[in-house]
């Protein structure tokens, strides 16, 4: 083998921003033939990423509809890669994370006899439903994979525990090497209504679009951020809010009246990352926020039941709020008024990586193929 062949195969907004810093980083390097496929499960989302990363796939698979299904996607990209997989010829194929494109990338590459590596491994909450269906892909991907990039050293203990077969490197994150290129303190933003915003107010950013929130937790988080907005009339909240008619139509019924939530288009990951660098704190059940925040010394309350991104907590950024509405309004209410509190959690820490997970991810890659003798070392905090 004289160059190593890597197909990495995403389809998601978060999957992409992650990815993005990969692909570029394997492409410049000489010992790599590196090739993209998308399965094009998010369009819009997923366009405007690979816009901002200058990127272009070699292959798409354009898989996305309406309300399609768990199983429409994944029998759909299974179906697709077949034929990339054919004409790519990959020696590795990558997947990231958690997503139904993760699961069905890296089922479809096993049935080619094609090793592969997951990045973001290890992340674990033990609880199959939830988050729904994440934690059951990325179980299974954990299964399928023989190279394993985990973010943290918990994630690779998770691995150990569960004696998955293939080798663990500990990277620290790419979203971390993402931000490099992305958070600016001169952005101007394009967005009429970030563009009009007075920072200097307290700015909440506000995300929720998980599956298992649909439902009456998404309608109680929509209604604990009302009662928050009714009781503070100094804050503005601005919640991008996810192309999934399910939660387009929760947020505008619940908020769509209220002058101080401003409900808009999905951003894009430059937009994303400057509105949270000027927020006061974020309120998410995102991931993605989830290790972003951390680094740009943001406080988060986390509007899910539990998480598998626990470093954070431990450092004191974030908080897991929960779906309960009271509990929600308490947390809230805590950073805005008790300024112990707030100072106590705005302080950036980086458990998440150090920027240098892509070379590190190369390195292993090379490792595994041959192509130098030493093990890289793992990332540590
Ligand atoms: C998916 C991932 C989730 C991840 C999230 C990030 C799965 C099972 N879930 O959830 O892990 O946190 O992405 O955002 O893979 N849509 C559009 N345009 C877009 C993107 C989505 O219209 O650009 C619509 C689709 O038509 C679909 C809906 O949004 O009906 C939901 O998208 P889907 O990919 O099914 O799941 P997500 O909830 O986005
Ligand atoms: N993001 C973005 N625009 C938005 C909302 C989020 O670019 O309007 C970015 C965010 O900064 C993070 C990623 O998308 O990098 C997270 O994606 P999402 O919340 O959809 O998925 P998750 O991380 O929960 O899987």
């Amino acid at each position: 083998m004289d160059k190593i062949r890597v197909l990495s195969v995403f389809g998601t907004r978060p999957e992409a921003i992650k990815m993005a810093p990969l692909v570029l980083e394997l492409a410049k390097r000489p010992e790599f033939v590196s090739m993209c496929c998308l399965t094009g499960q998010h369009r819009q989302m997923l366009d405007s990423v690979m816009e901002i990363f200058e990127l272009k796939a070699e292959y798409d698979l354009d898989i996305m509809e309406k309300q399609q299904t768990l199983s429409t996607i994944t029998t759909k990209t299974i179906l697709g890669m077949d034929r990339v997989l054919e004409e790519a010829k990959p020696d590795l194929v990558l997947v990231h994370g958690d997503t139904s494109t993760t699961f069905a990338g890296a089922l479809a590459a096993f049935y080619h006899k094609v090793t592969v590596g997951h990045v973001e491994a290890g992340l674990r909450t033990y609880d199959m439903y939830s988050p729904f269906p994440e934690e059951m892909n990325r179980t299974l991907v954990g299964d399928i994979a023989r190279l394993h990039f985990s973010p943290t050293v918990a994630n690779a203990e998770n691995l150990r525990r569960e004696a998955v077969q293939g080798d663990i490197f500990i990277t620290g994150n790419t979203v971390i090497d993402a931000m490099k290129t992305t958070v600016r303190p001169d952005f101007v933003f394009a967005n009429p209504a970030l563009n009009a915003m007075d920072f200097s107010k307290r700015v909440i950013t506000l995300t929720c679009h998980r599956r298992e929130n649909y439902g009456q937790p998404m309608e109680d988080i929509m209604s604990a951020v009302r009662q928050i907005v009714e009781k503070y009339e100094d804050i503005e909240v601005v919640y991008p809010v996810h192309l999934s008619p399910v939660v387009q139509e929760c947020a505008r019924r619940n908020l769509g009246d209220l002058d101080r939530v401003h409900l808009i288009e999905p951003l894009d990951v430059n937009e994303m990352h400057n509105l949270m660098a000027r927020s006061y704190f974020i309120m998410t059940d995102s991931g993605g926020l989830q290790e972003e925040a951390p680094a740009m010394g943001k406080p988060v309350l986390v509007l899910r039941r539990e998480t598998e991104r626990p470093e954070a907590i431990a450092a004191g950024t974030v908080k897991l709020a929960g779906v309960d509405k009271a509990e929600i309004i308490r947390l809230a209410s805590e950073l805005l008024e008790n300024e112990e509190v707030y100072q106590s959690m705005a302080k950036a820490v980086n458990p998440y990586g150090d920027g240098t997970a892509c070379a590190r991810i190369a390195e292993a890659i090379k490792w595994h193929f041959g192509f130098r003798t030493d093990r890289p070392e793992d990332f540590k905090v």
